[in-house]
């Protein structure tokens, strides 16, 4: 009898102990058991959003990648729900890899598969077990009401790479062609035989029959795109206004596996960039070949933005993975039987061609008055707790400094002998993990911030995850902070006398 695998995932969340872990956090998704990796058809519905994710229940016994799921009314609680896809096929045995989500209006239902409002599609990766050869197919679930998820009988729709590719070929992003009314586009993560990365185009006017469109490339950027890693994984389109310019671009994040460019960053084992330019057709006109990490911290992979219908627009919201390959030794294994996180949710917008990414949950701030902390006072050279904060675990923290200083400030996470350190000295960010539990994949990191954006932070900290944000989302860090487990709260000091101008806080305990 065929391996009911779906009971499998079910009876390992019923036994799970991750949620008594002090580890884990408390208002960014983690899996209710095991692994959570990418995430994957994140979607908003009316009041509602839900994020599917690579889910693997059984790990590290067992590989293998579900999809997940979760809901959340406020974007800070998140509730379990049934793993939506199980590997239980035979074109996903091997996992039911990344994807995204499309949600149809009522317009658009009618010659969609199962006329299913809701359209998941993931890869389906298959290992032969004897050869170890690779097959990725481009596969479909649809939904009625994001509560029953169904295999579509046809898949998979893809059944393979294109001509000129590997088999490193997955996690499509399917949308609506803006200059097609009718017509729907697969973006596809891929790698041409000659080992280097790309992304490819498919087309479709029912989502199920799809014509190879060709590959995405940049006429305007020198050259710069063509050689860049062996494999990108999750690309993603976004379109973005300017905020300065009020100008509309295309906005392609990607994970391209394998780049050592010269210069700053690019330190984590795989990167997540992103490039700026206007799509046409199977081009990317004026993206001059620059691009940039999306976060500068320890963890940050394969982000996706959350798919809307067209007659719910609202903010472009993204989230990403607080994890990356190959680290998944983290305290919380062994202490929970859980490892890795999402970011919360961030609202997207560009700033004179940049990315700007602000938290999407900076709600109920208190301010600190003065007398009680250090808003609108001095920072001294010896650490002085934010006592609102004290003993908190799960906590946000906005400070400005005061106008016209140069900041220096410096933030503690943890215990003396076992911490986080976050160091603004100027436009220098120094962020330091060596004593905490968790430093082998990065100790200590010096990141050069866009001018001025050292005045300006917004930390979010969940037990052992954080998210910094400076400049007002000029730069984003996210890093996984193992301190010590009984110490809780946040200290701030200054070698400079440093004065604040605000200082906001709100516990999430
Ligand atoms: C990125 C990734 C995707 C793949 C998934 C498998 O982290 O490798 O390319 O679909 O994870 O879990």
């Amino acid at each position: 009898m065929a391996e009911d695998l779906q009971a499998m995932a079910l009876a390992a969340t019923a036994s799970s102990k991750a949620q008594q872990d002090p580890d884990y956090p408390s208002y960014h998704l983690a899996p209710p058991v095991g692994r959570l990796n990418d995430p994957n058809g994140l979607l908003v519905d009316g009041e509602t959003y839900h994020a599917f994710f690579q889910f693997t229940p059984s790990h590290p016994a067992r590989k293998l990648v579900y999809w997940g799921h979760a809901t959340s009314t406020d974007l800070l609680t998140w509730q379990h729900h049934e793993p939506a896809i199980a590997p239980d096929s035979p074109y996903d045995a091997n996992g039911a890899y990344s994807g995204t989500a499309l949600v149809l209006d009522d317009t658009e239902t009618d010659g969609a598969p199962e006329h299913a409002r809701y359209q998941l599609f993931y890869t389906g990766n298959l290992k032969d077990p004897e050869t170890d050869e690779r097959t990725a197919s481009q596969c479909l679930v649809t939904s009625p009401d994001l509560q029953h998820f169904h295999k579509f009988a046809a898949n998979p729709l893809i059944p393979s790479h294109a001509p000129g590719y590997t088999a490193h070929y997955r996690d499509p992003q399917v949308f609506r062609d803006p200059n097609r009314p009718g017509e729907y586009r697969m973006l596809v993560g891929a790698q041409r035989v000659n080992e280097t990365g790309g992304a490819v185009f498919y087309r479709s006017r029912d989502l199920v029959y799809w014509d190879f469109e060709g590959e995405l490339s940049f006429p305007d950027a020198g050259g710069a795109m063509d050689h860049l890693g062996y494999m990108w994984e999750c690309p993603n389109l976004v379109q973005l206004t300017d905020e300065v310019t009020g100008q509309e671009w295309d906005v392609l994040i990607f994970c391209p596996q394998g780049i050592t460019p010269q210069g700053e960053g690019y330190e984590n084992i795989f990167p997540c960039v992103y490039t700026v330019g206007v799509l046409d057709g199977l081009t990317l006109r004026e993206c001059d070949g620059s691009f940039y990490e999306v976060d500068r911290g320890f963890e940050f992979y394969a982000p996706q933005v959350f798919a809307r219908r067209p007659s719910e627009p609202g903010p472009t919201l993204l989230m990403g993975w607080a994890g990356n390959a190959s680290e998944d030794d983290q305290p919380s294994v062994d202490s929970g039987g859980w490892v890795h996180t999402m970011t919360v949710p961030r609202v997207l917008s560009l700033r004179d061609g940049r990315l700007v990414q602000r938290p999407a949950v900076s709600t109920g701030w208190e301010a600190v008055g003065s007398g009680s902390a250090p808003a609108g006072a001095e920072l001294h050279a010896d650490w002085q707790a934010v006592p609102k904060l004290s003993g908190s675990r799960h906590w946000q923290l906005a400070l400005r400094t005061a106008a016209g200083e140069r900041p220096s400030w410096g933030m503690r996470i943890g215990a003396n002998n076992c911490h986080v350190d976050v160091v603004v000295d100027g436009d220098v960010l120094t962020v330091d993990r060596s004593t905490s539990r968790y430093s082998q994949h990065g100790a200590r990191r010096v990141v050069t911030l866009p001018a001025g954006a050292g005045t300006q932070v917004e930390v979010l900290h969940d037990a052992s995850v954080t998210e910094l944000y400076f400049g007002d989302g000029a730069l984003a860090f996210t890093l996984r902070t193992f301190s010590q487990h009984g110490a809780t709260g946040v200290r701030l000091r200054s070698e400079t006398s440093q004065r604040l101008a605000t200082l906001q806080v709100v516990r999430r305990d």
